[in-house]
């Protein structure tokens, strides 16, 4: 078993409890450069891309790059190991969406240069680079269409909704909500994700499936949520909404419930209650930490 991954936007310490299994193995490298793994390989999973919103504004073109060139080149790999591939893409492929929920056969409403086209127009092109080695080399490919996961170890300052409201709470500051807090999101705990991740994997479908949690909130009830949980006295302040900022977010997950018997089965005070026990035992200068993407060369 091989992790690789440049570190960009990941944490080291999020994989330190598997360094002490004989069959793993981290490579420290950038998968948007040629990928060299010695060896036979059963499967890969690309799941290398920054993922929050503030990472890939401040390195859009590390973004553009590892979901294009990364997954060339990793689909190569693939190739060239007969193995089978499955690439982490996105609801973001649906843009600011016209249908509501989404489901696998809406192509979706992205604008290719507003600020969030790098991240969506990347991984838009992933899946086509994808299916395109699927029909023409006949390789066996799987795409995940992932929507809003979160738990334990992720970034608390990454820009993204659950963590930005918990370490608001814990650092006694005001919750902020982004424009007037009625867009909608629907947050999937990462156990879920994983096991849906795994059917998918080992299923023989090739076309792109949704992955989610279905139970949809608006941003406002989400603050609410989370000032209930934390039991925090701070309140909810709004500030203007980031453009292109997606109105609503739900998966349809019909085709992931027939195809793979998966729905998700943790709901969202479950799941809150285990990401905010991690988050309120990380040290205290975790809290305040700059959680900046490293700047490499792009
Ligand atoms: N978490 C979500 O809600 C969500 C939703 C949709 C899709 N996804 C996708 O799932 C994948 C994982 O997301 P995550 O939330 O775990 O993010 P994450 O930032 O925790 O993990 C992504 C990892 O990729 C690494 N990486 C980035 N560029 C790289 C490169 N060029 N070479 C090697 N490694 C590189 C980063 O250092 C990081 O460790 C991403 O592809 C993301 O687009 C996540």
């Amino acid at each position: 078993m091989i992790g690789m991954d440049n570190l960009i936007t990941g944490d080291k310490k999020n994989i330190e409890h598997l360094f002490h299994l004989e069959q793993f193995e981290y490579y420290h490298h950038d998968v948007s450069k040629h990928v060299h793994v010695p060896g036979e390989l059963d499967y890969i999973l690309h799941f290398a891309s920054p993922a929050s919103p503030i990472d890939y504004l401040k390195i859009p073109i590390q973004t553009l790059k590892v979901s294009s060139l990364g997954t060339h080149n990793l689909l190569g790999l693939a190739k060239a190991k007969k193995a089978r591939i499955l690439v982490a893409s996105t609801s973001e492929v649906y843009g600011d969406p016209l249908v509501h929920p989404q489901n696998e056969n809406y192509w979706g409403n992205v604008n290719p240069v507003g600020p969030r086209g790098v991240y969506d127009e990347a991984k838009r092109f992933q899946e086509a680079i994808t299916m395109a080695y699927h029909t023409y080399h006949q390789l066996e490919t799987r795409i995940a269409r992932i929507f809003n996961t979160y738990g334990p170890r992720m970034r608390l300052n990454d820009g993204r909704v659950l963590p930005a409201f918990i370490g608001q709470a814990l650092r006694g500051e005001d919750l902020t909500v982004f424009g007037d807090g009625t867009q909608t999101r629907s947050f999937c705990f990462v156990d879920d994700l994983i096991e849906g991740i795994y059917r998918l994997l080992l299923s023989d479908y090739a076309g792109p499936v949704n992955l989610g949690n279905p139970d949809e909130i608006t941003i406002n009830e989400f603050a609410e949520e989370i000032i209930k949980l934390t039991g925090t006295n701070q309140k909810i302040i709004h500030k203007t909404l980031p453009v292109d900022d997606p109105q609503q977010r739900q998966p349809d997950i019909a085709l992931a419930k027939k195809l793979l018997g998966w729905e998700p089965k943790i709901n969202r005070a479950e799941g809150l209650k285990i990401t905010y026990g991690y988050f309120s035992a990380l040290p205290k200068e975790e809290l305040y930490k700059s959680n900046e993407p490293r700047q490499f060369t792009q």
